[in-house]
């Protein structure tokens, strides 16, 4: 497909056909509000490739496992949880659990919190495995999240490691969340994220790093549209 990537697009898992495993992936790892989904979204856009938001897989998981009761420590309950989630990824983007739209739901920090919190356990990173890999679909994949290079897609032809400063992401999600409406301040916003980021780099089970070979993008002083363009510009220049 060439038109118009949206998560629906790659929303149904297909059976990894020979085709299919063999789809380019370009990988867009780095840390909590460094920006990825935007980059990726219009990353693939530009490309005219299906996208993954691995983190959206997260936070269904800790939506679900809040919902029913399930302690954000029980490992075993929650990899049960990401093994049978009920998600829809709908055309227009809308995101689905057993029928409900979720879409705005899973953006509540409460539940990024949750996401962040159960990444760590082994159990729930290989539940979402699977169902990860199906994404993988000719023409190719767009995928950002935090292993997507290092864990889910080693052989992506490109691997990109988004960064930007403490300071300047919490900003960013800062105003993020006012445009929505979500009243939220700026010191609990860089506390929560210093500590998202020492959870995610610190963990035994697929920690946030660079992948071998990554190009790693600071984007503290890039604009959106300069930061696509430093992708797009690697990605030509690979051939
Ligand atoms: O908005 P933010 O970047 O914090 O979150 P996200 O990308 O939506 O992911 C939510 C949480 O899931 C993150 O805090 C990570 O801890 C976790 N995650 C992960 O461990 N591995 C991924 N591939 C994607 C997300």
């Amino acid at each position: 497909m060439s038109g118009d990537p949206t998560p629906a697009d790659a929303s149904r898992p297909v059976p990894a056909s020979i085709d299919a495993r063999r789809a380019p992936v370009l990988t867009l790892d780095g840390p909590t509000a460094s920006g990825k989904g935007t980059i990726a979204q219009r990353v693939a856009r530009s490309l005219g490739w299906h996208y993954l938001d691995s983190g959206a897989l997260y936070r269904l998981t800790a939506l679900a496992a809040l919902r029913a009761g399930v302690s954000l420590d029980d490992p075993e309950r929650l990899a049960q949880v990401a093994a049978t989630l009920p998600v829809g990824f709908e055309a227009d983007g809308r995101i689905r659990l057993g029928g409900e739209d979720v879409t705005d739901a899973i953006r509540d920090e409460a539940v990024g919190n949750g996401a962040s919190r159960l990444a760590v356990h082994a159990g729930v990173r290989a539940a979402l495995l699977g169902l990860q890999r199906g994404f993988r679909r000719p023409p190719g994949l767009v995928a950002d999240g935090r292993d997507m290079g290092t864990v889910v897609f080693p052989d992506a032809s490109l691997k990109v490691f988004l960064t930007a400063s403490a300071a300047s992401r919490a900003d960013r999600r800062h105003k993020q969340l006012i445009e929505k409406g979500i009243s939220a301040k700026l010191p609990g916003l860089l506390q929560d994220l210093r500590e998202r980021d020492a959870r995610d780099a610190s963990r035994s089970v697929a920690p946030l790093a660079p992948a071998e070979g990554a190009y790693v993008l600071d984007s503290t002083s890039l604009t959106v549209d300069e930061t696509v363009a430093k992708v797009l510009d690697r990605w030509s220049a690979q051939g």
